[in-house]
């Protein structure tokens, strides 16, 4: 009969964080703090989002962000507490979030060895609807022999492959709260105990199964899609062998992501008409998803590349999203190959 304190002996982020800072060597301590400085905020995000209703802090900010889009008032919040965080702890050199124009290059920091992008909101549209929503974020390692002194020289800084991310996770505030990440060895999935106000681990080892049941993508865009998509969904509605897959899709990137990492099958926000190179962004949106979804034997790719192997040529470059169980992204690749 379960007691209730269950997970309160089980290992805290903060001493997964530790235990790998102690298996390296030349560790300094400094990734250990900036991984704090995370955790916090995203601690601080997650009490804003569950009190927003009560602390009216649903609906609009009345600003815009250089997506175009209007921000919401958590957006803001939440972008914020992750930029005083992340620059208070002084072991960021750069910075871009998907609500800042231009990288930022942070004044406190006292060394220079890592970035991070981050969407400090991800799935703002579901907000008021009280649906899941997260953070998604990837560190990068600099070269810090030479310090970025001007946004464009940040900018410049961070952006390379995803195959260069040293951490890449998201949170997921749902019905629990999710830490999922990282280190290129694995994919851990960690459980915020209001209890004990620890991250505790409750995921560890996510595999994504070879193949899944679901496809999820927004079918809203079907007139716009292309021939590879406009197959895949065919065949995933009307498959010549073997049953039908399920659509679901949620609208959050964190949480179609997240069901897709535990349950396999595919998530797709492709190019088409409307977008010519898709909705979602590489730096903080589409690399670390797909290095977590390589790390847990999953694939990611635009349909033509690695999603990991894109050299980005700008900080809010958007670019098309398949990512998922290996099979299934064999199929979408296969049906680009042969179109
Ligand atoms: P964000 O809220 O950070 O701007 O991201 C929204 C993204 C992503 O979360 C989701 O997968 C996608 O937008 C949904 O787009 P549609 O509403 O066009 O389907
Ligand atoms: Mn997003
Ligand atoms: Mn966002
Ligand atoms: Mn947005």
């Amino acid at each position: 009969m379960p007691t209730g304190l269950e997970g309160i002996d089980s290992l805290t982020l903060s001493r997964f964080v530790l235990q790998m800072q102690q298996m390296s060597a030349e560790a300094t301590g400094d990734l250990t703090i900036l991984m704090n400085a995370l955790q916090i905020s995203c601690k601080v995000v997650e009490t804003c989002v569950r009190r927003a209703g009560i602390a009216k802090l649903y609906g609009l900010a009345g600003s815009g962000n250089v997506q175009g889009e209007d921000q919401k008032k958590l957006d803001i919040i939440a972008n914020d507490a992750f930029k005083e965080n992340l620059e208070d702890c002084g072991r960021v050199s750069v910075m871009v979030s998907e609500e800042d124009d231009e990288a930022i290059v942070c004044s406190k920091a006292t060394t220079h060895k890592y970035a991070i992008a981050f969407d400090p909101l991800d799935g703002s549209s579901n907000i008021d609807a009280n649906v899941s929503i997260g953070t998604i974020f990837a560190i990068y390692r600099l070269d810090d022999s030479s310090v970025s002194k001007t946004p464009a020289e940040g900018a410049k800084a961070i952006m390379q492959t995803g195959r260069n991310i040293v951490v890449a996770g998201y949170a997921m505030y749902g019905s629990a709260t999710n830490l999922v990440l990282s280190f290129g060895e694995g994919v851990h999935g960690f459980t915020l105990d209001p209890s004990i106000g620890e991250f505790v681990l409750t995921h560890p080892g996510i595999q994504i199964p070879k193949t899944g049941k679901i496809y999820s993508v927004n079918e809203g865009n079907a007139a716009n899609w292309d021939k590879a998509t406009t197959k895949y969904v065919e065949n995933s509605k009307y498959p010549e062998v073997g049953k039908a897959k399920s659509l679901r899709y949620i609208g959050s990137m964190v949480a179609d992501v997240h069901r897709t990492l535990l349950y396999g099958g595919i998530f797709m926000y492709p190019a088409d008409a409307k977008s010519p190179t898709g909705k979602l962004r590489l730096l903080y949106e589409a690399a670390p998803m797909a290095y977590l979804m390589e790390a847990a034997g999953g694939k990611a790719t635009t349909g033509e590349i690695d999603i990991l192997d894109i050299v980005p040529d700008s900080i809010h470059q958007r670019v098309p999203v398949y990512m998922g169980s290996s099979e299934d992204i064999d199929a979408i690749v296969s049906l680009y190959q042969s179109q």
